[in-house]
């Protein structure tokens, strides 16, 4: 594995807050990838992606829900553990599932110690001025938390679907004072989620906490996708994804090969089998 980064923050073993921030003020824009598992989170750690996310859309790539509203705090703290145990350089950032913070700091903060205890380096929950009381309890008990502003998954029944969030004057303008409300009450990074470029541009100016764009233009401090989108292999074409592989295709091939040989009796071979 290689241990150089080819990426925008310089070779630290082990990726801080304090670097996020560094780059942030070097204009030095970094990564985020979305991993579940070992073999992903391994290869990304390779690739010198700086900070790997175990969102909640675990539960739409991976275990076949619907929406994230159905990811539970038990599958966050299983692939969180796994996502951990496989890196050491990434600093690994776990959200918080549907149900486990909004009733207050105190659930916040129980659940939030469960990641951690499962090798969360920073916690991420959804939200705005209203989650403020919650991010200053976490950030008071020593855990780093992130904000997620613009469309937020976890309420995609309330905002009527997958929608840009902020397309009128005042709903950026609320866009900025949720981002504030978050950076006082002590966000270490906020990710803003289907935004207009512009407005995401305005509220990362705004901050001294980097921001972390995924559909919301080129002037974020960072960027994040989730990988099966990146990598090609949900099939997920959204405008703001690029393709980066084509995995599913390669996969079917793979798996149709495997299939031929197994019917022909060409698989396994002498090579493959034991004496
Ligand atoms: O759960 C997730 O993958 C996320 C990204 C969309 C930022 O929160």
């Amino acid at each position: 594995m290689s241990t150089e980064p080819a990426s925008g923050i310089a070779a630290p073993a082990t990726i801080r807050l304090r670097h996020l921030t560094q780059a942030k003020e070097q204009g030095r824009p970094f990564s985020m990838l979305t991993a579940y598992d070992q073999f992903a989170a391994k290869a990304f750690e390779a690739a010198g992606v700086e900070v790997l996310l175990v969102g909640d859309s675990v539960g739409t790539t991976v275990l076949g829900y619907d929406s994230t509203t159905s990811t539970t705090h038990q599958d966050m703290l299983t692939f969180t553990g796994a996502v951990a145990r496989s890196v050491t350089r990434p600093l690994v950032v776990a959200d918080l599932a549907f149900g486990t913070y909004e009733a207050g700091p105190a659930e916040a903060l129980r659940h939030s110690v469960e990641l951690v205890r499962a090798g969360a380096g920073a916690v991420k929950l959804e939200g705005g001025e209203e989650v403020a009381p919650q991010v200053r309890a976490l950030a008071r008990a020593g855990i780093p938390v992130f904000g997620h502003l613009g469309f937020t998954p976890q309420s995609v029944n309330s905002l009527s679907g997958h929608r840009v969030q902020g397309r009128d004057p005042q709903g950026a303008q609320k866009m900025r004072e949720d981002a504030l409300a978050l950076q006082s009450a002590g966000a270490a990074a906020i990710v803003l989620e289907l935004v207009p470029a512009a407005v995401a541009a305005s509220v990362t100016a705004s901050l001294s906490v980097p921001t972390i764009g995924i559909g919301a233009g080129p002037d974020c401090d960072g960027q994040v996708l989730v990988w099966q989108d990146m990598a090609g292999l949900s099939g997920f074409q959204g405008k703001f994804v690029k393709t980066f592989a084509d995995l599913r295709p390669q996969l079917e091939r793979a798996a149709q090969q495997f299939r031929a040989e197994v019917a022909e009796r060409s698989y396994p071979g002498p090579e493959h089998s034991f004496e």
